[in-house]
């Protein structure tokens, strides 16, 4: 990876997924899963801080998650406030700024608490921005950003001929990041399940069997070394793009 031809990509953004699985492959608990899941993600935070990667967006938890047997979500709740205690202090002396985005009231005042706390010590950091989403949904996302909008019409603050993307955009819980440029989702599902639906709208997709807990800094590497072969168009065709590069 210390090629310089490699483009590494800005944001990144990663559907964690098969903990459950890799776990049932060793007729052990689903738990065992997400606490190998936690040690896989100190591997690929590291990783990021190495490469220069800006921000790391982790999918943690969804707002469809709480469908799960109670027991598993409360293990998972539990797993979350433990990972904080244990690495926010690490986190910090490494320069990496903590955000959480997600609908946080659902969770119970202490996690709240720990979760603040994090972001406070954190957020002067210049480093890797690890965004954790929690609770996150893409649709609840945007339908946040729309109704504080709303409320501004409501009041008279701004005509509803206004609202524009960008307004949109300034709204979302991911308003002070780039738009992810590579997002993986591990696990071998394909698709989406509600993370970043606006804000991935012109991102590279890279899926891959590897179950989460085995996803390590070679299989990353993997990921960016597919990113660096992508032509990003933007609606543009190719050859407008190799006159620009030749200009
Ligand atoms: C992802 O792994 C972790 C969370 C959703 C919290 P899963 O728990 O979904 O693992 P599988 O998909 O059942 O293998
Ligand atoms: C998506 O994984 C959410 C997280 C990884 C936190 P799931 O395993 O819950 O997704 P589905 O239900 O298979 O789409
Ligand atoms: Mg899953």
């Amino acid at each position: 990876m210390s090629d310089p031809a490699v483009n590494i990509p800005k944001h990144i953004a990663i559907i964690m997924d098969g903990n459950g699985r890799w776990a049932k492959q060793r007729l052990q608990p689903r738990f065992m899963g997400h606490r190998a899941g936690v040690k896989a993600v100190e591997g690929i935070v590291k990783r990021c801080a190495e490469l220069g990667v800006e921000v790391l967006s982790l999918f943690a938890f969804s707002s469809e998650n709480w469908r799960r047997p109670g027991k598993e979500v409360s293990l998972l709740m539990e797993l979350f406030s433990h990972a904080l205690s244990n690495q926010v202090k690490k986190l910090h002396e490494n320069n990496i700024k903590l955000q959480v985005i997600g609908d946080l009231e659902r969770f119970s005042d202490a996690l709240r608490q720990q979760i603040e706390q994090a972001q406070r010590l954190t957020e002067d950091n210049t480093g890797l921005t690890l965004n954790i989403a929690a609770n996150y949904g893409g649709r609840w996302d945007i339908t946040q950003s729309v109704r504080q909008l709303a409320q501004q019409v409501a009041k008279g603050e701004l005509a509803a001929d206004a609202i524009t993307e960008q307004s949109i955009n300034e709204h979302l819980t991911t308003a002070a990041i780039a738009e992810p440029d590579l997002f993986i989702r591990t696990g071998g599902e394909q698709r989406v399940s509600n993370f970043l639906l606006w804000q991935m709208a012109y991102t590279e997709f890279y899926f891959t069997d590897v179950l989460w807990p085995e996803f390590d800094a070679k299989q990353l590497d993997r990921a960016i070394a597919s990113f660096s072969q992508r032509e990003r168009r933007f609606g543009r065709t190719s050859e407008q793009l190799q006159d620009k590069s030749n200009a």
